[in-house]
């Protein structure tokens, strides 16, 4: 099986489980985004400033350059930059994502961003200099022409971001504890690399660590969110069961929960396109 072949492999089948546990879950399409862009938006605040990508995009970027975000989400990363760059396009599938972008360019009067509807790779935005794609392919079926397309819109150099350990590492425990098997496990940087080396691009690697957010505001805020990403069915007695092993294993931090790890891996992926 080729590694294209294998990243959609297992990425259908952990949509499809998703689908199964929580019907409608599977399409993890704008709908999705559109409703938890505010949570997610918040969550994300003032990360950047802390996370090894932006110092690598700092290095890699100048006055002169442009960049382009590929599920740029809320924009920590694009609005973190723009201040420095020429000019930056955030593409998001989900239009609330974009309106964030937009209301958070004007409250820092940048005028140099540009939010663009739109799923990737069907989007039509002039190559970079410059692109980053972060925290967006794990769910993405066919990679190949995603890759592909965002090598075809980058003129220097390509980021790509995701986890480099499995998705689950910590809440496999929780998983297995409530669905009684093994959760399917997503496609991790060693495939995206291997997907990459199909279409001829050889990729470049750092492995970083990003700090352990603690971003839960209490316990209620913690039960809800690991429901949601347990795929678990909202009633008392799974949030009772849930709130007591919750209780046990996050910790404190700054008045807010966290999982007890202070950072969790993550992998930097990029590439200079050749052209022939
Ligand atoms: C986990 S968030 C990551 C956001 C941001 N890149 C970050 O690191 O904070 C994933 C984002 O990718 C967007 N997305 C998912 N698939 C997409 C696609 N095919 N084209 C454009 N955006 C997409 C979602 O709407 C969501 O905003």
């Amino acid at each position: 099986m080729g590694a294209s072949t294998r990243w959609s492999t297992l990425v259908k089948a952990r949509l499809a489980e998703m689908q199964r546990l929580d019907p409608g879950r599977g399409e993890v399409g704008p709908a999705f985004w559109d409703k938890r862009a505010k949570r997610f938006a918040a969550a994300m605040a003032g990360t950047a400033e802390r996370d090894p990508l932006l110092a690598r995009l700092r290095r890699a970027t100048g006055p002169r350059s442009t960049l382009l975000d590929v599920g740029a989400g809320p924009g920590r990363f694009a609005l973190a930059l723009a201040p420095r760059v020429e000019r930056v396009v955030a593409v998001d599938s989900s239009a609330v994502m974009v309106e964030i972008v937009a209301r958070r360019a004007r409250r820092l009067r940048l005028t140099n961003v540009e939010g663009v509807v739109g799923a990737w790779p069907d989007v039509d935005v002039a190559p970079a200099s410059v692109s980053v794609c972060s925290y967006v392919l794990p769910l993405i079926a066919d990679a190949k022409r995603f890759l592909r397309r965002l090598d075809a819109c980058t003129i220097e150099q390509a980021f790509v971001y995701t986890n480099a350990a499995s998705l689950d590492f910590l809440t496999d425990p929780l998983w297995r504890h409530f669905h009684g098997k093994p959760r399917r496990l997503g496609p991790t940087y060693l495939d995206l690399v291997d997907v990459l080396a199909e279409l001829g691009i050889p990729a470049e690697v750092e492995v970083v660590e990003l700090p352990t957010r603690p971003h839960h505001k209490n316990i209620n805020a913690a039960v809800k969110a690991y429901r949601d990403q347990l795929l678990l069915p909202d009633n008392p007695a799974v949030r009772h069961e849930l709130r007591g092993l919750l209780s046990s294993w996050l910790v404190e931090e700054k008045g807010r929960l966290r999982p007890p790890v202070r950072s969790t891996p993550a992998a930097i992926v990029s590439w200079r396109p050749q052209r022939d």
